[in-house]
């Protein structure tokens, strides 16, 4: 039976990446049931509409959704942030923002393992519906000098255990090491939430060897020696932060892919980047960051031997370079190979 995918190309790039990756879907003989949605900020300059109820309703009974990119530069910031992505996140209670980075040879700054770095595959778990962007917090006394505004950060016992008990879960199918990032020093309440909630949880996967980092230190780690990390896991805010350097130390922007997962429900899958307005038409969008996304949304329909094939062929990634659809006939030239 064919997947039921909601297909939103969005703005900008968006459904130039998101055509090149339905185009690997297929070619990787996985059929799709898909409905297209006209979301993003051109629909909203047009009509207004950002995301309606009856939109959420009907996303609940698909089984993934696949996004290109929602922005535009005259839409206020915010709008489409809040408004879209977060409101997905939030009512389809998306829990996991999962991000594999894969090094090219250059990664890392020790000489001596120069080289080595090619195609190390770590990957961050972002708790994706507390913290700091649950949108706890307020105004007093807006716009006099006396203003003062608070924004808190939400940590539930719930929803910290689930998202460490994912990344356990996911560690023990791999090399059974797992990092936790925060900052429990200075984070007194809510990171010693996470710090008792990842011992705890820890104790039912005595395979799996842990460790911890500061965020601060992770960050000097990911540039210095990214090959310590396997899988990692951390809060929305930290998440949000080191996934960017991740990019940056694995490829670039171009490569990033992501997941917006609630396991066993309709979840959703987009590439890191942008709707990149600065490139639009111009067939200089590398739709590889889709196409990965597909992988991980592959994934999560059961569709692993397509998912493996494709990330295979997108593995070499110096090779994958050429125009949008160049790299996507790339790709799927390496599938029939
Ligand atoms: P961006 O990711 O769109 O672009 C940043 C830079 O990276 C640009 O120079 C762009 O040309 C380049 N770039 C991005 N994707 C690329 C690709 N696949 N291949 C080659 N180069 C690529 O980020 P920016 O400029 O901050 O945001 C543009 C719009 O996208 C804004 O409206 C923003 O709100 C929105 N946005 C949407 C996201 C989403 O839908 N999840 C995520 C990030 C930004
Ligand atoms: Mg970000």
């Amino acid at each position: 039976m064919a997947h039921r995918v909601g297909i939103v190309g969005g703005d900008g790039i968006g459904p130039e990446v998101i055509a090149e990756g339905l185009k690997v879907i297929a070619a990787a003989g996985v059929e799709l049931d898909t409905v297209d949605y006209d979301l993003g900020g051109d629909r909203y300059l047009r009509d207004g509409v950002v995301l309606t109820d009856e939109i959420i309703d009907e996303w609940r009974g698909l089984d993934a959704i696949y996004l290109g990119a929602v922005g535009t530069p005259d839409v206020p910031p915010g709008v489409i942030e809040r408004g879209m992505l977060l409101r997905m996140r939030f009512e389809l209670d998306l829990y996991i923002n999962q991000r594999p980075f894969s090094l090219p040879s250059t990664a890392g700054s020790d000489p001596a393992q120069a080289g080595d770095t090619q195609g190390h595959e770590f990957i961050v778990i972002r708790e994706n519906t507390e913290g700091t962007y649950a949108g706890e917090g307020g105004f007093l006394r807006k716009d006099t000098p006396e203003e003062i505004a608070t924004q808190g950060s939400v940590n539930t016992r719930h929803g910290v255990e689930r998202c460490i008990r994912y990344a356990f879960e996911l560690a023990m199918t791999r090399r059974k090491h797992l990092t936790m990032v925060h900052k429990t020093n200075v984070l007194t309440f809510s990171g010693d939430l996470w710090d008792r909630t990842f011992n705890e949880v820890a104790a039912d996967y005595p395979e799996v060897e842990t460790a911890y980092n500061h965020v601060d230190a992770a960050c000097i780690y990911f540039v210095d020696d990214p090959q310590r990390y396997d899988v990692i896991v951390t809060d929305n805010l930290f998440g949000d932060i080191l996934t960017d350097l991740g990019g940056a130390v694995s490829g670039g922007i171009g490569f990033a892919s992501s997941a917006n997962l609630h396991p066993g429900q309709v979840s959703m899958f987009e590439p890191v980047h942008g709707s990149a307005p600065d490139i639009v038409g111009t067939g200089k969008a590398n739709p590889t960051a889709a196409v990965l996304s597909a992988v991980l949304m592959l994934e999560h329909l059961g569709e692993n031997d397509a998912a493996d094939r494709i990330r295979a062929a997108c593995s070499d990634t110096d090779s994958l370079v050429g125009s949008t659809t160049e790299i996507g006939d790339l790709i799927v030239s390496r599938l029939s190979a």
